[in-house]
C-alpha cells in the first residue's frame, strides 16, 4: 500500500548546517527505499513530505523521529494514496521566497510562514500548489 506522510519538526540548532547532510543522505537512501519526497525549512522548522510503500515510509519515519538534529516531531498527515505525486523527487528542497510564502498564506490565512502551524487538512494541497512552481532544488 502506498502512503504519504507529512510532518513538522523543530531543528535542534537555529542554523542547521546539518540540512546539507540530511539532504545528501536522503537523496542517497530514498531512491533505494522507493521513497520520494520534499522538504521545506524556514525559521528553524522542517516540513517534510514522504511518499512510498507504507512499510518503507513508516520505518524511515521511525528512524527520522529519533534523529537528535530535530525535536517536537509532529505528524500532520499519514494516509493511503493511489499513486505517487512526486515520482522524480528523492528529496526536493523548497526555496522560500515571495511566491512560496504567498502560497503558504493562501492555504493558512493569518499565519506568518509558520510551517509548524500549517493546517493538516490542506497541507498535501499546499505541497501540490508549491510543486507547481519553479522554486525547488531537486539536486
Ligand atoms: C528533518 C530530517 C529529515 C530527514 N529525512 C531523511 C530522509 O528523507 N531519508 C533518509 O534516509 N534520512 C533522513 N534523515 C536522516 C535520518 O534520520 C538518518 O540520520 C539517516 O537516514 C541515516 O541513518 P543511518 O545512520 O541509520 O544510515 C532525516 C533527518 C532529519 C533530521
Amino acid at each position: 500500500m502506498l502512503i504519504r506522510t507529512i510532518y513538522v519538526s523543530r531543528a535542534s540548532s537555529p542554523m542547521p548546517l546539518e540540512l546539507k547532510e540530511i539532504l545528501a543522505v536522503s537523496r542517497k537512501n530514498n531512491p533505494l527505499l522507493g521513497i520520494g519526497g520534499a522538504m521545506c525549512f524556514l525559521d528553524g522548522v522542517y516540513l517534510q513530505f514522504l511518499e512510498g510503500e507504507a512499510v518503507a515510509v513508516d520505518a524511515l519515519y521511525q528512524k527520522i523521529e529519533k534523529d537528535p538534529r530535530h525535536t517536537d516531531v509532529k505528524m500532520l498527515v499519514h494516509e493511503p494514496i493511489t499513486q505517487r505525486e512526486y515520482p522524480k523527487w528523492s528529496m526536493a528542497l523548497l526555496t522560500w521566497n515571495e511566491e512560496t510564502k504567498a502560497i503558504f498564506k493562501m492555504f493558512n490565512p493569518g499565519l506568518e510562514n509558520d510551517a509548524y502551524a500549517a493546517d493538516p487538512a490542506s497541507v498535501a494541497a499546499l505541497m501540490r500548489a508549491w510543486a507547481g512552481t519553479n522554486n525547488w532544488m531537486t539536486l
